[in-house]
């Protein structure tokens, strides 16, 4: 009757175990079928009631049907292990034909592009770039570039003032000056930079950028200032545009002229872009004025020196052929994107 019993067991373990789809399920049939309440462990419990010489026999027997069980449970932990792996393996498998995800990368502002690129320029043509304030005082803004008490610059029309003597400089000008009180000649520097001026409209901006130039030797003329802002405009524009200067008036250069590029657009022939005169304007330039030297404490015997202001925003508009100013500063991504 034992060994009847016994095969039965085991018969219906095996049945269960190979069921089992998991370890909580394996977890319970292991204390059903080897656990303290389970019947193969009563029956080893039971071995005491049994006459002496039976016993041995009869405890192998149950041992033997717990050991199988055992080996049941084992194996197929095994199995179940192994398919819960393969099932990951597929459910989380990399596909490397899938194309990849789209990172959307940011582009250089228009502005930022020819700032960098007109700084290269004039690095190569041995200038340095020296860095000024977009907050400054009337004197480096007005008294040392030599513009008189009365002059309409200065008005709060033109002018952004924040108190009396603090203003938000309309011009990079103010650079010469800061690079004349803290160097000695020979200069040669740029100042690439933002200014400020109460205007606003489709080729003003309230804020826009200038760079200026500065150099100062003993023996520089009017046509070494030629010469470089020849250089710049091909080197910036393509070999083809030509450059000329028409006499001007700044309170701090004298002579000073305005300088005007063959219209990148019409190349001279005349088109809506230059008005049809064939010319753009790109800012102001001249010899620095004696006085501005004398103020400063530099010989005005001994060294001449030419300035210019170029506008970048001027500049970033015909190269990238951008019909209006404000698009500069409005950062709308649809616009920024084409410049990637
Ligand atoms: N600062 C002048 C302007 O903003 C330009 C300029 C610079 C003129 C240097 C002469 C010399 O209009």
């Amino acid at each position: 009757m034992e060994n009847t019993d016994l095969q039965q067991i085991v018969e219906q373990a095996s049945q269960e175990i190979a069921a089992a789809e998991n370890e909580h399920q394996l977890n319970l049939l292991k204390s059903k079928y080897l656990g303290k309440k389970s019947t193969l462990n009563g029956m080893m419990k039971k071995i005491g009631t049994l006459p002496p010489e039976q016993r041995p026999e009869f405890g192998q027997k149950v041992n033997k049907a717990k050991k199988r069980v055992e080996k049941l449970l084992e194996g197929q932990a095994e199995k179940v292990k192994e398919a819960a792996y393969r099932k990951a393996v597929t459910q989380e498998a990399i596909d490397l034909t899938m194309p990849g995800r789209k990172t959307n990368f940011g582009s250089l502002h228009p502005i930022t592009k020819v700032w960098r690129e007109l700084e290269d320029i004039f690095m190569s043509l041995g200038f340095e770039v020296a860095e000024g304030n977009d907050i400054e005082d009337e004197f480096h803004n007005f008294d040392a570039l030599n513009t008189p008490p009365d002059h309409p610059a200065r008005e709060l029309s033109d002018t952004f003032y924040i108190k009396d003597d603090v203003l938000l400089r309309t011009q990079t000008s103010t650079v010469q000056i800061r690079v004349m009180q803290s160097h000695k000649p020979p200069m040669r520097f740029i100042s690439p930079g933002r200014c400020y001026r109460n205007d606003n409209d489709a080729s003003h901006s309230p804020a826009f950028h200038q760079v200026e130039a500065l150099v100062v030797d003993e023996g520089i003329t009017f046509a070494d200032l030629r010469d470089i802002l020849n250089i710049f405009v091909k080197k910036m524009f393509g070999p083809h545009i030509e450059s000329r200067i028409r006499p001007h008036f700044f309170p701090f250069t004298e002579p000073s002229a305005e300088i005007d590029i063959v219209c990148v657009n019409c190349r001279g022939k005349g088109c809506h872009i230059c008005k049809n005169s064939g010319w753009l304007e790109m800012g102001g330039a001249g010899m620095v004025d004696p006085n501005v030297f004398d103020q400063l404490g530099i010989d005005s015997e001994k060294y001449t020196g030419y300035a210019f202001g170029l506008g970048i925003d001027r500049i970033a508009m015909l190269k990238y052929n951008i019909p209006d100013m404000r698009l500069l500063f409005e950062n709308d991504i649809r616009f920024l994107q084409q410049f990637k």
